[in-house]
């Protein structure tokens, strides 16, 4: 699915760090640490979020692929520190040496107790960890930081081809924000100032009010965010393949992220309640390009039902994507599960906790989106050097022109 800019994640919750390496990024394109940091810090922000984030401030190092600023073509390799790593040493050290004293400390004891709505059981069955320890290290988001530090790399290089990616938060806790999205950058801008990253000023204080309610209570709240991504061309993923449609592949790299449920493009499910002549969104041409529509060769729409896929295929329009979060499982007021050596019932005990991540989650989902559409654009567009793909780019934007 992903076939020209390849990456993979690694590293636990509370182990030293975490590395990622990204393969595909071609030479000459400036990239630096404070461009990964500035999303990495977007990531922690939000009102909601547990202690964790307090600890971690977090950077990235980029150990290669880059060299004095500008990307090589090679591996690009970044690493991301885990700062409570000093408080988790003994418990997640790579070393044997460590075991015999990790066991002597209270939080070294294995973890029997599954967390319901997480993947601490269904981890042990698969893997055979009778220490539960084993699973959640790597399934926790946490895990996320690693992908939005791939993101702000991909971000990185569609920006030099005027591809923008932004989010904001369109509800929380069945509070739903009304913005008027006609003016995306404004839009984008509001959100990026807003705890909830809610751009309705009147629905992002009952959000807040919302959310400290769930706090006090001991409770936890979902939401949904959308990702707009502006100054796509025409002609990025196809029909031709299932694996390389581009609502499949963001659909795909949006499910991806942790307690995710469910993605729309565009109308999304609201199709299934509206009738055709609602849904399509008819054809215009003018001979200077729109501005929703920069590069689909005159071609646009008045509505962008399709959220600028048609067929798989982007169709020049913004690409609007949803997704929706689940509440998240660590709950203060706890939940039943079973001990998984003496089989009996116990109520799951409170951990430090996020009360409401879709903030968050909105960042990672921008992160990914972009990673999904700088793949579909090095598949159409690829080259080796920034230069060869400037210069097939703006050969088909001639193309088109003359189309
Ligand atoms: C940004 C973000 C932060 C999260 N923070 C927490 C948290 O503090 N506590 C928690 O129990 N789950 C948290 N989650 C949710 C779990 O990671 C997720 O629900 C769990 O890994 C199970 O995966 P699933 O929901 O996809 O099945 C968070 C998720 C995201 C995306």
């Amino acid at each position: 699915m992903f076939e020209k800019l390849r990456y993979i994640t690694s590293g636990e919750s509370h182990g030293r760090a975490l590395v990622c390496t990204i393969d595909g990024i071609p030479s000459d394109l400036p990239v630096s640490e404070t461009d990964i940091g500035k999303d990495l810090a977007r990531r922690q922000k939000g009102h909601g979020r547990g202690g964790r984030m307090k600890i971690e401030t977090d950077s990235a190092q980029i150990l290669s692929g880059v060299r004095h600023g500008m990307t090589l073509g090679s591996p690009i390799a970044l690493l991301i520190e885990n700062r409570d790593w000093a408080n988790w040493e003994e418990i997640m050290n790579p070393d044997t040496k460590y075991a015999r004293r990790a066991a002597k400390l209270e939080k070294g004891a294995p973890v029997t107790r599954p967390r319901p709505g997480h993947a601490d059981l269904s981890g042990a069955l698969k893997y055979g960890h009778r220490d539960l320890r084993n699973v959640l290290e790597r399934s926790s988001a946490r895990e996320t930081a690693a992908r939005v530090a791939v993101g702000a790399v991909a971000r990185k290089f569609l920006s030099e081809f005027g591809i923008h990616v932004g989010s904001y938060v369109t509800e929380i806790g069945g509070i739903k924000s009304a913005v008027d999205g006609t003016n995306v950058s404004s839009l984008f801008k509001t959100a990026e100032t807003s705890s909830v990253r809610c751009a309705d000023k009147k629905a992002e204080q009952k959000i807040i009010n919302k959310i400290d309610k769930a706090m006090k209570e001991g409770d936890t709240l979902g939401g949904v965010f959308e990702v707009i991504v502006t100054g796509v061309p025409a002609g990025l993923g196809s029909y031709s393949q299932w694996d390389r449609r581009l609502n499949a592949k963001l659909a795909y790299s949006l499910m991806s992220i942790q307690a995710i449920k469910g993605v729309e493009v565009g109308l999304g499910f609201g199709v299934s309640k509206t009738p055709g002549s609602g849904v399509m969104d008819e054809i215009y041409y003018s001979k200077s390009a729109p501005r929703s529509a920069p590069a689909a060769g005159g071609f646009y729409r008045k509505t962008n039902n399709a959220g600028g896929i048609e067929g798989g295929v982007s169709n020049g329009m913004p690409i609007v994507v949803r997704a929706a979060m689940k509440p998240i499982p660590t709950l203060r007021s706890p939940l039943s599960s079973v001990d998984i050596n003496t089989k009996k019932k116990f109520k799951a005990a409170y951990e430090r906790s996020d009360v409401c991540a879709v903030p968050a989650a909105s960042v990672i989902g921008e992160a990914v989106t972009a990673i999904a559409i700088a793949d579909s654009f090095l598949d159409k567009f690829g080259g080796d050097s920034m230069e060869e793909i400037k210069r097939n780019y703006k050969g088909y934007l001639k193309q088109l022109e003359r189309f």
